[in-house]
């Protein structure tokens, strides 16, 4: 695959503006035939929106690699990888997944906070399976079904205990959480979550972490997830027509690189379905992955111009236009930015910090950060920002305006968009 060129980078920045998100539609292509490729034919895909719900992109991943009817695919039976389908978190996303052509049934609603409203709106579009957190939760699931005529088809996210496997920096389970129902509880609670009116347990729903490098390490989670889930089925009845066993596949955000291999991993889980689950090839029972940043991570740019370089004290300062408004507000959290943002095609000539625009000193892509000679008006790019660029962005503070989204497939411009907060009046909101 070509990767675009910086020249190519600097026309789009020209003819946009800057900081300008470039997705490069073929390099999306790569990322989900790496996906397909490194977990068996039979497992599902789910595409986690939050990475980024940019509805074209969506588009493309429930198309398969290769567009729809498979025109120009190289890697998937037909022209085209099996398609995505989408795990949602809000009526947003699930307004992007509709809107980029998912129908409702191919839609996991999944969240810790679920409103009644929100509830209520994903039932009315047509949403019918849910990840539920809690038993009130689940209750609250029910309660929206029933005032809609609905039976909501449950997957109990499940909290297990024990050791970890893989090791990563982002664990979501195995210790106390918001997130999953914790394992140890569910013999005493699961003849209370199998009778609540207006939903029906069907499966279970694992994610344990993101982000695993180590194959090894992800193999090892997986089975223990399968293992997890068959224990439960045996010993407190937990339905399994649909076990989503998760994520963690690992892509690098920022910086230059490739995402992770897993040349094992599909004859590993093939392995460990065939022992412990023999009807999974049946879909008995279906098997899921989730994945946001592997799919999406790595077609991503982000194109900032240089406004300013600086010096004081000896330290030199690059401003961006570009800062945690528009890349990696929550690096606040120490969640997603990796110590320091790096450069496409940068020779090393100088070490300075990397700064936004904004009046905040926590407005940082990177301190100490190699860089080449830069000044004032020169364009500079941050490569693998697909996943959790625009969206996890702090898009509203110091209210400048969100980035242009740029989509490219070869030397074609497919759309180029920008997303924008409106302020409305609250009383028409609430009587739409
Ligand atoms: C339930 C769930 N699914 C999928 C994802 C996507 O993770 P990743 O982008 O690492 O694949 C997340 C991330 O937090 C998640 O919480």
């Amino acid at each position: 695959m070509n990767r675009p060129t910086t020249d190519r980078h600097r026309e789009l920045a020209a003819r946009y503006g800057t900081p300008l998100y470039v997705y490069d539609l073929d390099l999306l292509d790569e990322g989900h035939r790496a996906l397909a490729d490194a977990v068996p034919e039979g497992i599902e895909l789910y595409y986690a929106f939050k990475a980024n719900p940019h509805p074209a992109l969506a588009r493309a991943l429930r198309e398969g690699a290769g567009g729809a009817g498979g025109a120009g695919g190289a890697g998937g039976a037909g022209g085209g990888t099996r398609p995505c389908r989408a795990e949602i978190s809000s009526p947003g996303e699930l307004d992007s997944a509709l809107t980029a052509g998912y129908t409702a049934a191919e839609c996991l609603y999944t969240g810790p906070g679920k409103t009644a409203s929100e509830l209520e709106y994903a039932i009315g579009r047509g949403v019918r399976i849910f990840s539920v957190e809690s038993y009130t939760d689940l209750q609250h699931v029910g309660r929206a079904a029933l005032r809609l005529g609905a039976v909501a088809r449950c997957l109990l996210r499940v909290n297990s205990a024990g050791t970890k496997a893989a090791n990563t920096g982002i664990r979501m389970m195995g210790k106390p959480s918001q997130f999953g129902i914790d394992s140890e509880t569910l013999p005493e609670l699961m003849p209370l979550l199998t009778s609540v009116p207006g939903t029906e347990v069907v499966g279970a729903h694992f994610f344990t972490m993101s982000n695993a490098v180590d194959e090894a390490g992800l193999i090892g989670e997986f089975e223990r997830t399968v293992l997890s889930a068959v224990q439960l089925a045996e010993e407190v009845g937990l339905p399994l027509e649909l076990l989503d066993i998760g994520g963690g596949f690992s892509s690098p955000y920022a910086v230059p690189g490739e995402r992770a291999a897993y040349p094992k991993l599909a004859a590993e889980l093939e392995r460990i379905l065939d022992l412990h689950l023999p009807g999974w090839r049946a879909g008995a029972p279906q098997v899921a992955v989730e994945s946001g940043r592997y799919l999406v991570g790595g077609c991503g740019f982000l194109v900032s111009g240089v406004v300013n370089v600086k010096d004081s004290r000896g330290n030199r300062f690059v401003i961006l236009d570009a800062g945690i408004n528009t890349l990696g507000g929550l690096s606040g959290l120490g969640r997603l930015l990796p110590a320091a943002v790096q450069l496409d095609g940068a020779e090393p000539e100088q070490r300075a910090s990397l700064v936004g625009p904004l009046c905040t000193p926590g407005d940082s892509l990177g301190r100490d950060v190699q860089l080449p000679e830069l000044a004032p008006g020169d364009v500079v790019v941050v490569p693998n920002v697909g996943a959790y660029g625009v969206s996890a962005s702090l898009l509203g503070f110091l209210s400048r305006p969100a980035p242009v989204e740029v989509l490219v497939r070869g030397d074609e411009v497919v759309s180029a968009t920008r997303l924008e907060l409106v302020r409305t009046d609250a009383a028409e909101v609430a009587a739409r």
